[in-house]
Parts: C-alpha cells; structure tokens; sequence
C-alpha cells in the first residue's frame, strides 16, 4: 500500500493508473476504522481496479461545541487494517494540504432542502462540511465509484444529490450497515459509550426493527409509529433528537410518489450522539395514496 499526504503526489499516481485503463474505487472516512470501513472497502475492491482510502479528520463538518479535538485518531492501526484489505493508495493529508486558506473563507456546498433537515437541524454547519470535503476528495481522487455507509443515511443522500446536479462522472455506491452481535451500527463513536451506555444503545436498532414489523405487517400510523419510537428510547434513557419517517429519495414527509421508506433515528446517550435507520416496506396490497393520508 502507497502512503501519499499531498494531492499533488495522489492526482499524479491515479493519471497513472488511469493510462494504463485502471479503475478507481474510493472509500472516504476519517479513521479509527472497524468493521463496516473493511466491508466498504471489500466492496469497493470488486467494483474497481484500484481501491484509495483517504483517512481526514476533517473540522469542517464539526461544530464548535462538538468532539473534533477528542475525535479517535489511531492511524498506526488503521494503517494494518488498510494493508490486510490490500488497499492500494492511502491518503492521509494534513488540515493544511486540504484548506491550505483556513478554513474560514473556504468555500461551502450546500444542498437546500437536506443539509438542514433532520440531523442538519441540530448540526447546522455539519452537512456543508461533509459536501465541500468530499467534493474536495473527489477532485483530488477523480474515482469512477464512491463508497458510503448506508449507516449515515442523510449524508449518502446529500452525496448523490451534489454528484447529480454537479454533473460529477462518479457512482455512489450504498453499503448496508454492518452491526455489532446486538444489533448496534457501528461507529467510530461507540468507543465514547461507557459500559452501561453500550448496553442500552442497541436498543435503538431494536426499536427501528420493530417499527419495520409493525409496517411490514400493514401498521400505517407513521406519526404514532414515531411517537411510539421516540418514548421508547426516552423511557430507556436516551435524549432523542428526531425520529421521523421520511421518503427514502428524497427525505421529505411521504406523499403520494413516495416509492420507499426510510425511519431515520439521533438519539444521544450521555454525550455520544448516535444515529441510525431502517427502511420501512408496506404489505404489497396497500397503496401509498392512502397511506399519505395518515
Ligand atoms: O462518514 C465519514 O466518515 C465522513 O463524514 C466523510 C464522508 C469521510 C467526510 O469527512
């Protein structure tokens, strides 16, 4: 595996590969990796030549208040965990390679109408961070295909929503969620939770997975479904942000051209903030007119 900081380096070892008729698979994360970053990058290793990891703490998607200096860093480890997937390119750059400017007078992507829905309500600037950088990262990688977690729901779409109307040449790629024994997502967060925090925090998924029954079974009161949600993980001891049922293209309330659906969760416990979803599917036999209607 290549170690490369600067963009410049990067961009002239994928002209490289890209002469000779290579592919380019991209997984953008900022470290401290674990199973579901192993499963993102096998995946991305047989839809391309050449798989590039970049690994970047990035403080533009963090808020003043929240965790970018305390962020788990672990590039040593992350490094052998790159090496046993057989990664090819690693980039790794400094805060000053990627805002050379500061970040202050940087400018911003901003996608109206989801980067200040659901999370982006009580992380205001968080979603504008995630699309500059990644805009950013596609520039410097100019990958064919780009892998998200399907985990961070709201960011995969914000993803294909700036790929598609910039006319960007890259597929985005969705990768199913990889969960721990008990259900919980996992996350770099989860080694914030302390013991009793770690116990309860599966509860989430559990609660989202018998949601997804209830539908399945042709429940269709999303707004009780929601209701009952959010007091279920308040009454456990989590401080719910949101629990919303939404159209899983657009991430709007469902109407009637929604196709499919998607119950997205935030929920802290303690201070770790954690999110999660799940898509909802309706009995064959029920149509979505009436089903808007609730
Ligand atoms: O999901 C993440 O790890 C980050 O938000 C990303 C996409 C690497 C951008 O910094």
């Amino acid at each position: 595996m290549q170690i490369l900081t600067g963009s410049q380096a990067l961009q002239s070892v994928i002209a490289n590969e890209k002469s000779t008729g290579k592919t380019i698979a991209f997984v953008p994360t900022m470290g401290h990796l674990h199973a579901g970053h192993r499963q993102l990058i096998r995946q991305a290793a047989q839809l391309a030549d050449r798989v590039v990891v970049s690994i970047f703490v990035n403080p533009l998607q963090f808020g003043p208040d929240e965790d970018y200096a305390h962020y788990p860093r672990s590039l040593t480890a992350d490094q052998d965990i790159l090496r046993s997937e057989g990664v090819d390119y690693l980039f790794c750059p400094a805060v000053e390679e990627i805002y050379p400017q500061g970040t202050a007078r940087q400018c911003r992507i901003i996608i109206p109408g989801l980067s200040d829905i659901l999370c982006g309500v009580s992380r205001p600037e968080h979603f504008a961070g995630v699309a500059t950088v990644v805009n950013k990262l596609f520039h410097i990688v100019q990958p064919d295909k780009a892998l998200f977690g399907k985990k961070d729901f709201q960011q995969l779409t914000i993803i294909e929503h700036m790929v598609s109307d910039l006319c960007m040449p890259i597929a985005i790629v969705g990768v199913d969620t990889v969960r721990d024994i008990d259900g919980l997502a996992l996350s770099s967060r989860n080694c914030y939770l302390n013991r009793h925090e770690r116990a309860i925090a599966p509860l989430i998924h559990r609660t989202l997975q018998a949601c997804r029954g209830a539908v399945a079974c042709g429940y269709d009161s999303y707004h009780q479904l929601e209701r009952y949600a959010y007091d279920k993980l308040k009454a456990v001891g989590f401080l719910p942000d949101y629990v919303s049922v939404r159209d899983a293209r657009t991430l709007q309330p469902i109407d009637n051209n929604t196709e499919q659906m998607v119950m997205l969760v935030a929920a802290s416990l303690g201070t770790t903030r954690l999110i999660d979803n799940v898509s909802l599917t309706i009995k064959p036999d029920m149509s979505f007119s009436a089903l808007a209607c609730h």
